[in-house]
């Protein structure tokens, strides 16, 4: 478009040049054959020759006007290049009042308007012949009256069979660029009846990716993972993150799918495969997985509800947790044995504050957040990660639990039931004392939080003591 608008001004000045000269012509031809043109027996001879100048010296004032309003007077108000279309309409029109208007001047015997309307029948088959044509025609002008989409628009027409680049609307159709490079021509009067789907060049036009991973890896991981590797991908906006999701839980995979937004939709066949190819190797360097289609067959077998990490690890993960710092190797691979293992997501809460709760919980990877809720409104605590523990308050003194616990990232806990630990107690009577001690520390935090008096620590921890004791029939 760039070229042909820069050679149309270029030629601007030939134009003028051609107007001036054919101007110049008529006027010498008036001056010599003026008087003779009003009398004579070689009047119509003469008319010929003057017809034709002033029929091309309207040409090129006609292509003057045009070039003057469509390629400069247009171009700056608007700020884009005026349609073919209404070019082409404008001249039409001039040229036919022109054309009249000298016709009427030489030939004023000659009545146009009965000429037209005489030859009625001679309309029904021009216009019957013309039938697409003007469909086609007026079908442009509306189109280019609703400006439904602009030149470089990728539009999709023809129910979806063509879908590429708009490079012009003409008379008789849109021209497209399709993505194999080719030039399709819809014609206008299909175009407006059927939908048409447009992506603007200006807008931030989005595209779906899908693949599917395996039961087993981690959902959050794989969403920052594959995020991660896909908005910095040339061509994706910077303006949105894309959104990495699970779209479907399938029959043997995850179905995931990623919306991302393109700077340039035109490239989006690149893109897309720049995507697809970030994914790849993001899970490779990840160790996640893509799935295949599989059928798992399960025996049935009496499910322990083990941790998938090994009981040595877990014994450590227990062994770096304060309270049970004075507990025995045994004891710890004991109490890592009692223990059962979960998996939260970011944004899924832990425990309920109000709910019933007969355990607590070590974090063993990920984040949590400690919160109380005030009328509607939730409000942090504290945040426990890897080697902190939570919900002992209820598990030890059997009250409601005293707050909500949210995971912030992907977070595993093991759970240690009432049993495991009353087994502890027995044999560890210093472990009831310092668990007194963190509660007792631990309520005049949510009493601080709620904006309550602070209670006293230690009559608060001897209290504990004994209500935990009675709570587990130690003596
Ligand atoms: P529980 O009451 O069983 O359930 C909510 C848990 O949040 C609670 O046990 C504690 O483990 C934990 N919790 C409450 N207050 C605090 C605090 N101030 N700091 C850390 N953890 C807390």
């Amino acid at each position: 478009m760039g070229t042909s608008s820069s050679a149309r001004r270029n030629r601007f000045p030939l134009i003028l040049l051609a107007a001036v000269a054919t101007g110049l012509g008529v006027y010498l031809f008036t001056l010599f054959f003026a008087a003779r043109l009003s009398e004579g027996p070689h009047t119509s001879f003469l008319k010929i020759p003057a017809v034709a100048l002033w029929a091309l010296l309207a040409y090129f004032t006609v292509r003057l006007v045009n070039a003057a309003l469509f390629d400069f007077a247009f171009r700056i108000r608007r700020g884009y290049e005026a349609p073919t279309l209404v070019r082409n309409i404008f001249t039409l029109v001039i040229f036919t009042v022109l054309f009249v208007l000298i016709f009427k001047w030489f030939y004023s015997e000659i009545n146009l308007g009965a000429l037209f309307t005489t030859s009625a029948i001679f309309g029904v088959i021009i216009g019957l012949a013309l039938q697409d044509t003007l469909g086609n025609f007026f079908s442009g002008i509306s189109l280019q009256a609703d400006r439904p989409f602009q030149i470089g628009d990728v539009i999709v027409v023809s129910q979806q069979k063509h879908t590429g680049v708009v490079e012009g609307i003409t008379w008789r159709a849109i021209k497209i660029r399709t993505f194999q490079n080719h030039i399709v021509l819809v014609s206008n009067s299909n175009a407006a009846k059927e939908a048409i789907e447009v992506a603007p060049r200006d807008n931030l036009n989005a595209r779906l990716i899908f693949f599917s991973t395996v039961y087993t890896d981690s959902p959050a991981k794989t969403i920052h993972v594959v995020r991660e590797a896909v908005r910095d991908a040339d061509n994706v906006s910077e303006k949105i993150t894309p959104i990495v999701r699970i779209r479907n839980l399938g029959e043997s995979s995850i179905e995931w799918e990623i919306k991302y937004w393109l700077e340039d939709y035109a490239k989006y066949n690149d893109t897309d495969a720049l995507v697809r190819q970030r994914t790849w190797y993001a899970l490779r360097r990840n160790g996640l997985t893509f799935a295949f289609p599989t059928r798992t067959l399960h025996l049935e077998r009496k499910v322990t509800a083990r941790p998938t990490t090994a009981e040595d690890e877990i014994a450590d993960r227990l062994s770096a947790v304060d309270v049970f710092a004075p507990l025995s190797t045994d004891e710890l691979r004991q109490l890592a044995m009692a223990t059962v293992g979960h998996v939260f997501a970011p944004g899924e809460t832990l425990i309920r504050a109000g709910d019933e709760g007969s355990s607590m919980f070590v974090v063993h990877n990920g984040r949590v957040q400690v919160q109380l809720t005030e009328s509607g409104k939730s409000r942090p605590v504290a945040v426990l990660s890897e080697g902190n523990f939570f919900g002992e308050m209820a598990l030890f003194t059997g009250e409601p639990r005293t707050a909500s616990v949210v995971a912030l990232e992907e977070t595993e806990v093991l759970e240690i039931g009432h049993a495991a630990m009353k087994h502890l107690f027995e044999t560890n009577p210093s472990l009831v004392e310092s668990i007194s001690w963190t509660i007792a520390e631990r309520r005049a935090g949510l009493a601080a939080s709620a904006e309550q008096a602070t209670p006293n620590s230690l009559a608060e921890s001897a209290g504990l003591l004994t209500s935990i004791k009675r709570f587990f029939g130690l003596r």
